[in-house]
């Protein structure tokens, strides 16, 4: 951190989602993008000429940017570990792209290095920082607002990209379950918390990656949750909690909220907002949330805490027995 007290910020992989999350970060108070690194130097060029910032022509030299606070890694999940431990040896805080990893041991085996190097280390579940999810769940368990018995949330839409994409391409962790999925079960664990049982079915394609799944979770005290996300079907992408006062409901899309709307039992329903505005599209407050972390000098966050992520993994993982998913297969 220098002198006025700017964090130093370093993009690792600068594809679809750190163009939106630089537009986000250009936002947030006290935020600086210092350089941005790619396999290609082209690519990292044109990076920072839309964003600002050096660029660098390998991941090696930004983490090694003695002016990066933090590394936002926003390559495609597999490389997660391989690139999280890279900033990790290089000494720098790490902010890393949902998934945290492919599966639970590893996210937990980074978590422990983080803390062993006494870093800061969060996943971007931006869905936990945002203030409109913070402000459900401050009224949850209130005398007004009840508490959650169940929980309805849904993310999808028709991916029509080439074969080779990311989302689509099971070397590269393709497939509805961690790329959208986690959301639904990132948003019951935040309301409910951890799953007493999670029962899922899914469908896969030829390839092997997953098109479509549903989970059906029950939760503490027996309440319940139905969760899905696709590849293939434009859905909803809302969600709603239903507690026994009223219902709360998330527009679309339902992950990234700038207001919710309460119904009670009885009388007129309103739309409530956060008690922080939210920063661009959302991603700006899970950047302040790393900020305010760095400068408190704690090495997790509250919001998104390494417990949550290690749980959401754990989830992940169950799921993925039960639908007989798999990854690392060749994508040829
Ligand atoms: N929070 C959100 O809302 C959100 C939204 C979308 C995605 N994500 C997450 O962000 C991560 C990246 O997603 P994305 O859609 O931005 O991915 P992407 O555009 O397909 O790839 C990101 C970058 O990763 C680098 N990369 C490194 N090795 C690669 C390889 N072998 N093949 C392809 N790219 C490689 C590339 O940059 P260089 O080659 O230039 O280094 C590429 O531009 C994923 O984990 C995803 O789940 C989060």
């Amino acid at each position: 951190m220098d002198a006025v007290d700017t964090i130093g910020w370093g993009v690792l992989a600068p594809g679809r989602i750190a163009h939106s999350f630089c537009r986000d970060l250009a936002q947030v108070p006290g935020a600086r993008l210092v350089a941005s690194g790619s396999r290609s130097r082209e690519r990292a060029e044109e990076f920072a000429a839309q964003h600002g910032g050096r660029a660098h022509g390998s991941y090696e030299d930004l983490v090694a940017d003695p002016d990066v606070d933090v590394v936002y890694v926003a390559s495609p999940h597999v490389f997660h570990e391989e690139h999280t431990m890279l900033a990790l040896e290089a000494g720098k805080a790490v902010l890393c792209e949902k998934p945290m990893t492919l599966d639970t041991g590893t996210t937990e085996r980074l978590f422990a290095e983080a803390e062993r190097r006494g870093l800061f280390c969060m996943e971007a579940m931006w869905t936990a920082c945002n203030p409109v999810v913070r402000r459900l769940l401050a009224l949850l368990g209130t005398e007004t607002h009840g508490s959650p018995r169940l929980v309805r949330a849904d993310l999808g839409f028709p991916v029509r990209r080439d074969p080779a994409d990311r989302l689509l391409d099971p070397a590269l962790g393709g497939g509805a379950l961690v790329d959208m999925g986690i959301y639904p079960l990132t948003f019951a664990h935040l309301v409910l918390g951890e799953p007493e049982q999670l029962r899922a079915v899914g469908t896969l394609a030829p390839s092997g990656i997953d098109l479509e799944v549903a989970i059906s979770g029950r939760y503490a005290g027996g309440a319940l949750a139905t969760l899905s996300s696709t590849l293939t079907a434009a859905t909803p992408r809302t969600a709603a909690v239903a507690t026994d006062r009223g219902l709360f409901t998330l527009e679309r899309d339902f992950h990234h909220p700038t207001r919710v709307h309460w119904q009670p039992e009885e009388g007129p329903g309103s739309w409530l907002e956060g008690e922080r505005p939210v920063i661009g599209q959302g991603y700006g407050n899970e950047a302040l949330e790393v900020q305010e972390c760095l400068r408190a000098g704690r090495m997790t966050s509250e919001l998104v805490p390494p417990t949550q992520t290690i749980s959401v993994m754990r989830q992940l993982d169950d799921v993925r027995r039960q639908i007989g998913l798999e990854y690392g297969a060749s994508s040829g």
